[in-house]
C-alpha cells in the first residue's frame, strides 16, 4: 500500500510543501486525525501540526470515552447527565446530537481497530463523576493513546493526506472581498509561508498552558482560538474552564493527571490527617461534579493550610489486582516519583484541565467565518455548557469530526487570480530579535502564574480587574516588539525568510506568548463580565448561580454580548 508523505522541518531546509490544498486541517489530536480520515477521499488534505503528530491532549487522555451503549443505559440518560453537568448552558440540540451519535462513533473506532478493554467479549465500562451509569469505555488508563495510535496509523495509510509536522499555524488568511477563510500563514522550515485552501479546519485543542497549574501538554496554548478571534470569528463562554481535582502534586514533577476513573473505581480523597472530606462539601462526595470536587479541595486546603499544600488520593479501597489492570500507567508514573500507589496515598491538587469555551460552531462544525470550521476542544459546539461531563470530549471530537464528511468545498481559485496574491512571493528579511526575547520570556513565565492566581478556581472582581490591567500592559508591550509585528503584519505576497533555526524558535515562542496573552485577556474579561457562579466559573463575590445569567457570553473582536436565553425545552431522543 502506498504510504503518504510526512513533511517535517528537519527533513530539508527549503520549503517543499505544496502551496495549496483542498483542505487544511490544523492539529493532529483525536479531532484533527479523525476529521482528516472522514473528509472525502478525493480531496487533497494537508494535516498541519506544530509538534510531532501525537503531541496533543488526546494522546494523554486517560479515563476514557463516554457513550450510552450498555443495555442498562440510554441516550436519554446520557443526555440528562450532560445537561445537568453543563449547569444550564448546554445547547440541547448539540447534546442530543452528541449522545445519539455516541454508539456509532464507538462502532467506527472499533472498526478502525481501537482496542477498548473487554470482559470476555463484552466491552467494559467504568463510572466517572456525575454519570448516572458506568458508560466510560477505556483502554486501561491510556485510552487516548489507543485512539490516537490507531487514527494516526490510518492517516499514514491514506494517499490523499499529507502530514506536515513541526509546522506552526500563525494566522488565518481571509479573502479581502468575501471575508471567507482561504488558507493560513505557516511558520515552517525557517520561513513564514502562505498556504491556500478552500477550507480550513481548526482542531488545535485547548489552552491549559494559560494557567501555571495544568494537566495539559505544552502544545495546548489556545492557538486556534486566538487565530480565529483575531480573524473576527464569534467566540463563546471563554470564562468556563474546567479544573480537574486530582493532578499529581510533587515538587518538580509535572502535573500528571490522576484519572477520575480512580475515584470511579472507589479511591478516597483524604486530607493530611487521613480524613475523608469530600462528603462535607457535597452529598456525592468524591464523585460530585468536577468543579464541586475541585472547589472542595481548594477550600479544604485554604482551611487546613497543610504542608505540603495538597490532599491525597487513597487507592487502598480498590483491589490490588484491579489497580494493576486498570491503572498501569498511573502506577508507573507514580513509581517514577517515589510513590507506591498500593501502599501510599497519591499527593494531588486541582489543575486547569479543559476549556469549555471556544469558537462558536454549528452542528456541521462551521464557524461564523465562511470556509472556517472548528472541531474538538477548540470549538464551542454547545455540548459542554458551563462544565463538561467527564469523558464527553473525546466523544465530541469524533462525533463532530464526522460532520466534515459532508463538507461542501468550492473549487480552488488559481494562485495569482486572487486579490493581492502574487504567485511569485517576495522574500522579506527580518531584524535580529534576540534582544526582544527577554521581554517575551518574562511574560511567558509570569502570565500563567497571574492567570492561576486571578482566574483559577476562585475569582473575584478586584483581582480580575488588577489582572486585566496587567494583561493590558503586557499586550501593549508585545505589540511594540518587532518579532510580534513580523507575524501580525506578514502579508500573503511576502514569504518571510528567517535567518536561522534560532529565529524560528524565537518567532514560535513569540506567537505562542501572543496567543496566551490574548486568550488570558479574553478569559479575564469574560470572568469579570459574568457576575455569578456557574459550572467552571466560580466568583467568591457572586457565589450563587443567577437565572439572570442563563446566557452564553459571546465575544466578537472587542465586543462582549449576551446570547439569547438558553432554554432547555423537552427534546425527543431517538
Ligand atoms: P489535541 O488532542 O490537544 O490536539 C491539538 C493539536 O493541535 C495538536 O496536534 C497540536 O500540536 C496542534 N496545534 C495546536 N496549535 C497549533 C498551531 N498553532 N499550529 C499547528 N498545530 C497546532 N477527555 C475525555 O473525553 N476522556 C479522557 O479520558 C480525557 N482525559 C484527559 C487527560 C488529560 C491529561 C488531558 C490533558 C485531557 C483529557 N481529556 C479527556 C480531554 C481530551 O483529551 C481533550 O479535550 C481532547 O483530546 C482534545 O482533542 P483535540 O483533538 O481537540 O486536541
Ligand atoms: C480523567 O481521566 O479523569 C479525565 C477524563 C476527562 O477529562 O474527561
Amino acid at each position: 500500500m502506498q504510504k503518504n508523505q510526512i513533511f517535517s522541518s528537519s527533513s530539508s531546509k527549503s520549503s517543499n510543501i505544496p502551496s495549496q490544498f483542498d483542505i487544511l486541517v490544523i492539529g493532529s489530536g483525536a479531532a484533527g486525525l479523525y476529521a482528516a480520515l472522514r473528509l472525502p477521499a478525493h480531496l487533497q488534505v494537508g494535516l498541519i501540526t506544530k509538534d510531532t503528530v501525537k503531541a496533543g491532549s488526546s494522546n494523554w487522555a486517560q479515563g476514557g470515552i463516554a457513550a450510552a451503549i450498555d443495555p442498562s443505559d440510554t441516550a436519554h440518560l446520557h443526555f440528562e447527565d450532560t445537561i445537568k453537568a453543563g449547569a444550564g448552558l448546554c445547547e440541547p440540540e448539540a447534546v442530543q446530537f452528541l449522545v445519539e451519535n455516541g454508539s456509532e462513533a464507538i462502532a467506527s473506532l472499533l472498526e478502525l481497530g481501537v482496542s477498548f478493554d473487554r470482559h470476555g467479549e463484552k466491552l467494559t465500562m467504568t463510572l466517572e463523576a456525575a454519570h448516572s451509569r458506568p458508560r466510560v469505555l477505556h483502554s486501561a488508563d491510556t485510552t487516548g493513546r489507543a485512539i490516537v495510535d490507531t487514527l494516526a496509523q490510518q492517516v499514514l495509510e491514506r494517499k490523499n493526506i499529507q502530514i506536515i509536522s513541526q509546522a506552526f499555524a500563525l494566522s488565518l488568511w481571509l479573502n479581502e472581498s468575501t471575508g471567507n477563510c482561504q488558507g493560513i500563514s505557516l511558520l515552517y522550515q525557517e520561513q513564514i509561508i502562505w498556504i491556500r485552501s478552500s477550507a480550513v479546519i481548526l482542531a488545535t485543542g485547548g489552552g491549559g498552558q494559560i494557567f501555571s497549574q495544568t494537566t495539559n501538554p505544552t502544545v495546548s496554548t489556545g492557538d486556534g482560538i486566538a487565530l480565529a478571534w483575531r480573524a473576527g470569528a464569534l467566540m463563546r463562554d471563554l470564562e468556563f474552564f474546567q479544573f480537574h481535582p486530582t493532578a499529581l502534586t510533587i515538587p518538580g514533577a509535572p502535573r500528571f493527571l490522576i484519572s477520575e476513573a480512580v475515584r470511579g473505581e472507589g479511591a478516597h480523597l483524604v486530607d493530611c490527617q487521613g480524613q475523608r472530606f469530600a462528603f462535607n462539601y457535597h452529598p456525592q462526595g468524591e464523585l460530585a461534579p468536577r468543579d464541586v470536587v475541585s472547589r472542595a479541595i481548594f477550600t479544604h486546603l485554604q482551611k487546613t493550610k497543610p504542608e505540603p499544600y495538597c490532599v491525597y488520593l487513597d487507592l487502598q479501597p480498590i483491589e490490588a489486582q484491579k489497580i494493576r489492570y486498570r491503572f498501569p500507567n498511573i502506577i508507573k508514573v507514580c513509581q517514577q516519583w517515589g510513590i507506591d500507589v498500593f501502599t501510599q496515598p497519591i499527593p494531588v491538587s486541582p489543575a486547569a484541565h479543559y476549556w469549555m469555551g471556544g469558537i462558536v460552531t454549528d452542528l456541521d462544525s462551521s464557524t461564523s467565518i465562511g470556509g472556517l470550521y472548528a472541531i474538538g476542544e477548540t470549538a464551542s459546539t454547545g455540548v459542554h455548557g458551563a462544565n463538561r461531563l467527564a469523558s464527553n470530549s473525546l466523544l465530541e471530537c469524533i462525533v463532530f469530526a464526522v460532520q466534515l464528511s459532508q463538507i461542501a468545498v468550492k473549487p480552488q481559485v488559481n494562485a495569482g487570480d486572487d486579490n493581492g496574491y502574487q504567485s511569485l512571493p517576495v522574500r522579506k528579511k527580518h531584524k535580529d530579535w534576540s534582544h526582544e526575547m527577554e521581554k517575551i520570556n518574562s511574560i511567558r513565565q509570569k502570565l500563567p502564574k497571574l492567570m492561576w492566581h486571578s482566574a483559577g478556581i476562585c475569582r473575584s472582581q478586584a483581582i480580575l480587574e488588577e489582572a486585566i490591567a496587567q494583561l493590558n500592559i503586557w499586550r501593549s508591550q508585545l505589540a511594540d516588539l518587532d518579532v510580534i509585528q513580523c507575524l501580525l503584519k506578514a502579508t500573503p505576497n511576502q514569504t518571510v525568510q528567517l535567518s536561522s533555526n534560532q529565529a524560528q524558535q524565537q518567532l514560535k515562542l513569540a506567537a505562542e506568548t501572543l496567543n496566551l496573552t490574548d486568550m488570558g485577556y479574553l478569559i479575564l474579561k469574560s470572568a469579570a463580565w459574568r457576575t455569578e457562579s456557574r459550572g467552571g466559573h466560580y466568583r467568591s463575590d457572586y457565589p450563587q448561580t443567577s437565572a439572570d445569567w442563563q446566557f452564553h457570553t459571546l465575544i466578537q473582536g472587542d465586543d462582549w454580548l449576551q446570547s439569547t436565553k438558553v432554554i432547555h425545552q423537552a427534546i425527543q431522543l431517538s
